[in-house]
């Protein structure tokens, strides 16, 4: 084997040997560097006579591109192994299983509470609002309930302090939905007041009242979905046959057990309260309240700015919350303010 083919099999075995690149390189330095094996045989070459001369500098050179040829495959051969390690390293296990996100959902008092409004639009009732914090004048006065009236301590609730901790007599927490029936009736009066007769008024209005109970049926904040319904002819037959519509299409049965039992309301005459049946749960066959109505007094009326000669109507007020129970069969209500979501995310 001549010299040169020493040098070529030699460096390529240094190149297989080096496992990274800086040795590489180092084995590099010993063959094509400024004092390597080959640079000095070409420093020899001027020594040799012309004839050889040509003939060693093509051997020399074509042992060079040997060299460089293995250099370069080495180079590549060890940024492929270098690759490969880091890939697996950071490998991703496609097999694990995945991570889901949660999705939240409607509150289940919430769902009752879009089913009622929906269920009454299709009945040809709009949606009325009102404040929370109310006056005593609209929570109690105008319906019918004047100062040291007997039935306003029933309705304990919640009163506001001024900036000096004194309490405000003349505003509250309201404790049922029954003052948007005045404040109602006074703005479409305002709004028809250059009309002879008067539009009907039918409306329902959902929202949160306060009132300082605690049981497993009573919570200090609920929700109430009054209802009005004022014209010149409407009837308590009216009023039974849109609650047990209503009810109906609610529980989606037609056997539901309903009653209406007579009550008393200051802002209502006649007035009964509205029992439903629990169809399931721990509570079956129990009957639950949801619900006062009775005809619209005419102080009430009279309250609103609307001549009681000529209309009547009746009103209603539902407990979402109690309908919500009766639906799922819950014998709590307390639950549905606990923000358990191991009873929360059973209603998706
Ligand atoms: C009223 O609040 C009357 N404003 C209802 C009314 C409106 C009568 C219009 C006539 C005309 P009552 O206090 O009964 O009535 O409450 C109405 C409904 O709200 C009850 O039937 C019940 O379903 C619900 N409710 C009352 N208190 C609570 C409470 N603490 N927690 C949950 N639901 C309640
Ligand atoms: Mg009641």
């Amino acid at each position: 084997m001549s010299n040169l083919d020493q040098i070529v099999s030699a460096a390529v075995a240094d190149f297989g040997q080096a496992a990274e690149p800086a040795h590489l390189e180092e084995a590099k330095a010993r063959y094509l560097g400024k004092t390597g094996a080959l640079t000095e045989l070409l420093k020899g070459l001027g020594k040799l006579p012309p004839d050889e001369k040509k003939v060693a500098g093509a051997a020399i050179n074509a042992a060079k591109d040997k060299i460089e040829a293995a250099l370069t495959s080495r180079r590549d051969a060890l940024r492929e192994a270098a690759l490969q390690a880091q890939l697996a390293a950071e490998a991703l296990d496609v097999t694990l299983p995945g991570r889901s996100r949660d999705v939240g959902s409607l509150h289940p008092v919430t769902r009752t509470l879009e089913r009622i409004q929906h269920l009454f639009h299709s009945m040809g009732f709009e949606v009325a609002d009102g404040p929370e914090i109310e006056t005593d004048w609209h929570n109690f006065t105008a319906l019918n309930q004047p100062e040291n009236h007997p039935a306003r301590s029933m309705h304990d609730t919640f009163y506001l302090q001024d900036a000096d901790g004194k309490v405000m007599s003349d505003i509250l927490l309201r404790t049922h939905t029954s003052p948007i029936q005045s404040r109602y009736m006074q703005a479409h009066v305002a709004r028809h007041k250059h009309l002879a007769d008067m539009p009907e008024i039918r409306i329902i209005a959902p929202g949160r009242v306060y009132r300082v109970d605690s049981d497993a049926t009573h919570s200090p904040m609920f929700h109430q979905v009054e209802g009005l319904w004022v014209g010149e002819t409407v009837s308590f037959s009216d009023l039974k046959g849109v609650v047990i519509d209503f009810l109906r299409r609610f529980f989606e049965s037609d056997d539901l057990k309903v009653r209406f039992r007579p009550s008393f309301f200051p802002f209502t005459e006649p007035s009964a309260e509205i029992d439903v049946a629990f169809m399931s749960g721990p509570n079956e066959g129990r009957w639950l309240e949801i619900a006062g109505c009775g005809m619209v007094h005419p102080n009430v009326l009279r309250h609103g700015g609307i001549d009681a000669d000529r209309y009547q109507g009746f009103a209603f007020g539902f407990g979402p919350d109690r309908l919500t129970m009766l639906r799922y069969g819950i014998n709590d209500l307390r639950l549905f303010f606990d923000g358990d979501l191991r009873f929360l995310s059973q209603f998706q």
